[in-house]
């Protein structure tokens, strides 16, 4: 802990394309605000860091869909996303953003250094481009129908159907997103990070002298590292983004994943221009300690992309820590920003006002540390009530309650002490180490169960000496109880707050103190004789069933809404005219044979009686339906469209399917047996 003068501590930059989850609350910002607010009280010089991440693909694809610029999505998720930090007691030193010009400017420097170093690839590969919309098609910009499960509105980079990540080279007949026209390959060049260069001082930096990290984070650098790694475009043919620095690059960015964690040296720089303070040494001195905290999803671009640049760069220091956490999960199913399966920081902090330390501490006591976990509605009540309320609220409430029905809300003296005191001071002041130690190490979950062990200990202190009983009888021995349950409510202030400080500064307020410092900590001393508090309020509050309900419901409307929405988030196809939809031949047939088709998880070999054939059709339903229980089945097929080969099986014709909510296919038949081969109209 000595080698270092200082820290420079940052969080992945939130994408300002939606608001905040608490997802990124207990992967990300709560326990890096914990370690810095720990650090600080340790009197030692941070540099804590965040912002929004303004640029990339998704929010320029938001930004058409909402008939908006970019600039527009930006802005108005960076200011919620800002605020909602700002609320939740997140300490920035510096909340920045990459729009700002001191960004464009600090990624085109670390671009061009590299680039006249030599350090980039340069390279010429074909590109989708749409001829109509002039430009080139980002993966995301680019659908078509997926190679591996046939789905039909794969995206150029992942078939969100079967889960594959795809090339939009590999997509069956793509279309622009932008005009609907197939789009043409056309040739574009591009500048590579050789990451391929930089392997053998990467194995020997992380593998061999980062042993420390997380067994989570050293893997998943180990199997990047061991599967060989490959140079990576670091610019895109986009118009949102910064310019690559270069002559002739016109209607070229770079990529949002080389601008964005530079975002951290030029938020050091914002804060500098805001301050008046040097921002070098965070980022160019070898004392100083640089810690990432991510989620899981970012490890390979802050252990391996981001590090590669600034070795190649050379003059900035390289993470000591990147603690990144696994995922949070949302009543036993993934956090969905798209399902709107989440609980969205702004919507808590207006509907359970003043409750702030209450996600902090549940969000710490859950966090995500070692495996992905689950918040629970159910939890968080029961959390608050039988752990805030009933053991760190009651302990403090009774002791200041206490103090001023027998002394006048004054701190009494220590008369004597009883071993069981010595043996209770004593414990009392091995906590501030133990949960130390454990927020040092990144263990924050650890570190609030022994904060809260000290409570416990305070309430157990109460309980087995009863002031209560003996007031009338030994005044003398309550003054010391009172003093001793006071310097313990007076020690979880200190080591509370950066849990949980929303309470803690309510905490000094009541007793009458200036919020001290992780040194006294430990100290049965911090509350003098005779010393004024003022009246004792609630820190905490029940939560009740109904208020527990409400989110459930909520959450529970989501879902049904999902299911609605989802019905009708296509929008209507192109008009087209009667004689075009004269064209479709659709005809009543049964299926009397089905089969699997072998190597596929999704194909079904279907033989269909239309009356005037009975023909074969592949149909991708064989995720719903086992084949047996289908033969015998009616149902509509359109008969006259091309045939077209399946895995090897030539296919003539589809059956009609409709999808419900949760993607499952389910036939679209007559409701009354009808006759084979009838036409539809
Ligand atoms: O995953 C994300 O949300 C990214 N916007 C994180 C960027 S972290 C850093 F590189 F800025
Ligand atoms: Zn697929």
């Amino acid at each position: 802990m000595t080698k270092f003068k200082r820290y420079t501590v940052t969080t992945a930059l939130p994408y300002a394309n939606g608001p905040l989850h608490i997802g990124h609350l207990a992967g990300v910002y709560v326990p890096a605000d914990i370690y810095v607010r720990y650090l600080r009280s340790v009197n030692k010089d941070v540099l804590f860091i965040g912002g929004s991440d303004e640029h990339g693909v998704p929010i320029t694809i938001k930004a058409r869909k909402e008939g908006v610029n970019p600039q527009d999505i930006v802005d108005k998720y960076h200011t919620i996303i800002k605020d909602s930090f700002n609320e939740l007691g997140i300490s920035f030193d510096i909340y920045s953003r990459t729009s700002l010009p001191i960004h464009h400017e600090t990624a085109s420097e670390i671009f061009s250094n590299l680039y006249e170093k030599g350090e980039f690839i340069e390279k010429t590969t074909a590109q989708y481009f749409d001829v109509e919309a002039n430009q080139f098609l980002a993966d995301r910009y680019i659908t078509g129908t997926c190679p591996h499960c046939s789905y039909e509105k794969a995206y150029g980079d992942q078939c969100e159907s079967c889960g594959t990540t795809l090339n939009a080279t590999d997509l069956i007949n793509p279309k622009s997103v932008l005009s609907g026209n197939v789009p043409v390959m056309k040739e574009t060049k591009h500048w590579f990070l050789p990451l391929d260069k930089y392997e053998p001082w990467l194995r020997k930096w992380i593998l061999e002298e980062h042993k420390d990290w997380k067994p989570n984070v050293y893997g998943q650098c180990k199997s990047w590292i061991d599967q060989g790694l490959q140079p990576r475009a670091v610019t895109r043919d986009l118009d949102w983004g910064v310019k690559v620095p270069l002559e002739g690059t016109e209607g070229k960015v770079l990529y949002v994943w080389f601008d964005a964690p530079i975002g951290y040296i030029s938020a050091s720089k914002d804060w500098s221009i805001k301050t008046g303070k040097d921002w070098t040494p965070y980022w160019k001195s070898d004392d100083s300690k640089l810690i990432h905290f991510i989620g899981k999803d970012n490890i390979v671009f802050h252990c391996i992309i981001f590090p590669a640049m600034l070795h190649a760069e050379g003059s900035y220091i390289l993470p000591d820590n990147v603690p990144a956490n696994e995922f949070l999960n949302l009543e036993n199913d993934k956090i969905s920003t798209s399902r709107n399966w989440a609980v969205w920081a702004h919507e808590y902090l207006a509907e359970l006002p003043g409750k702030q330390d209450v996600l902090r501490y549940v969000l710490t006591s859950n966090a995500p540390e070692t495996k992905d976990n689950d918040f629970t509605w159910k939890d968080f009540q029961a959390k608050n009530n039988n752990e805030l309320l009933a053991i760190f609220g009651n302990f403090v409430n009774r002791t200041l309650v206490l103090t001023h029905k027998y002394f006048e809300g004054k701190v009494p003296e220590i008369t004597s002490l009883t071993e069981s005191d010595k043996q209770t001071l004593i414990e009392l002041s091995l906590f501030p180490e133990k949960i130390a130690k454990n927020i040092y190490t990144y263990h924050f979950r650890d570190a609030l169960s022994e904060m809260m062990n000290m409570a416990r200990l305070g309430n157990k202190y109460l309980t087995e000496n009863e002031p209560w009983k003996i007031f009338k009888t030994d005044v003398e021995r309550v003054k010391t109880i009172i003093n001793i349950s006071l310097q313990i409510t007076a020690n979880l202030s200190i080591v509370a707050e950066p849990f949980i400080p929303f309470t803690t500064a309510k905490m000094n307020s009541i007793l009458n103190f200036t919020a001290l410092k992780w040194s006294h900590a430990g100290r049965g001393d911090l509350l003098k004789p005779q010393h004024a508090i003022n009246q004792p309020e609630l820190l905490f509050e029940k939560i009740e069933d109904e208020v527990i309900q409400t989110q459930i419901n909520k959450l529970q409307k989501s879902k049904e809404d999902n299911v609605v929405n989802n019905a009708v988030t296509e929008p209507p196809k192109k008009e087209i005219t009667f004689e075009d939809f004269a064209k479709l031949d659709i005809r009543t047939g049964t299926i009397i044979a089905a089969e699997k088709v072998a190597k596929t998880k999704k194909l079904l070999k279907l033989t269909i009686d239309t009356a005037f054939d009975k023909r074969t059709v592949v149909s991708g339903i064989a995720e719903f339906y086992n084949p047996e229980d289908i033969i015998g089945k009616q149902v509509c097929l359109v008969a006259n469209l091309a045939p077209k080969e399946l895995k090897g099986i030539l296919s003539h014709g589809m059956i009609l399917m409709a999808e419900d909510a949760d993607g499952k296919l389910v036939f679209v038949s007559p409701t009354q047996m009808v006759k084979n081969g009838m036409i539809i109209k």
